[in-house]
């Protein structure tokens, strides 16, 4: 398997595969490798020619610095976990420097306000670091197809938006949620969780298929106000919000309304760790 930690090294190896018009499939990842970001890999070994993953945990997407400090970094378990999946997966794991050439500060971008809610509400500049990181990797590797998990939803409207106002040529595929046998979204951020707090953890899942019945059922209140409760009750948990948004605008919505996509999006924290989770309503 080979490994790059230098932009110009990649470039070189990947060159003639361009060349040749091989399709490129590519996973960009902060590492902490678990089942779901092998599912991506998968799937984009199922539709190209060569297939690139990148592992880097990206300062300027951060917007608090002890959760950068604390995100897992395993990248030799990582290795190990990609090779036993394939040895031909080419891997870039670049130094800060290596990416940002001293220059370690995210670009500003115009997402149409897709940053505005949710996630990009709740961590300022969050969203402009993603845009920044993905975009320099996108140059670097230039796929063909790039694969990211639904688990990040917004985040994934929000690198449509960019691939699309930077005319960029390529394919961006969003995948299902891969969950734990009990339901909880995988994650690397669950890493830090203890067995009780994954145990536990759960509860997410499972309030949120009740929300969607509820939902269907009845109206965006009552979905809402169940939550609110069920959260309320659940002293182990600290819920930070739960949104029912339109899947396309990402606006929060407060009535139901025909021929729209709702999606339900939630944040939680339990023993300190943030997790993210969403479930599609209709
Ligand atoms: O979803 C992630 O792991 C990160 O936000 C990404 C897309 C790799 C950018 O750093």
């Amino acid at each position: 398997m080979k490994v790059f930690h230098a932009q110009s090294q990649l470039k070189q190896h990947l060159q003639p595969f361009l060349q040749a018009k091989q399709t490129t499939g590519f996973v960009p990842t902060m590492g902490a490798i678990h089942k779901g970001h092998l599912s991506l890999l998968q799937q984009a070994m199922n539709e190209n020619d060569v297939i690139v993953m990148s592992i880097f945990v990206n300062p300027t997407q951060f917007n608090n610095a002890e959760d950068l400090e604390k995100y897992p970094r395993t990248l030799q378990k990582d290795l190990e976990l990609i090779e036993a999946l394939s040895n031909k997966i080419i891997v870039y794991a670049p130094t800060v420097d290596d990416i940002y050439e001293g220059n370690t500060v995210a670009q500003n971008f115009d997402y149409d306000g897709l940053d505005n809610e949710m996630e990009g509400a709740n961590r300022p500049g969050h969203f402009n670091g993603v845009g920044t990181i993905v975009k320099k990797l996108f140059e670097i590797v230039q796929p063909t197809k790039a694969y990211f998990g639904e688990k990040d939803f917004q985040q994934l409207q929000i690198i449509r938006k960019m691939v699309e106002k930077n005319n960029m040529k390529i394919d961006v595929v969003g995948c299902p949620i891969f969950r734990e046998a009990n339901g909880l979204a995988m994650s690397s951020r669950n890493e830090r969780l203890s067995v009780q707090a994954k145990d536990k953890a759960a509860f997410i899942y499972k309030t949120l298929q009740a929300a969607k019945d509820l939902f269907i059922e009845k109206d965006v209140k009552d979905a809402q106000a169940f939550v609110k409760t069920a959260f309320e009750s659940e002293t182990d948990f600290t819920l930070e919000y739960f949104i029912i948004a339109d899947e396309a605008s990402l606006k929060t919505a407060i009535v139901k309304e025909k021929n729209k996509n709702y999606r339900a999006f939630i944040v939680v924290h339990i023993e300190g760790v943030r997790l993210i989770d969403n479930i599609t309503l209709n």
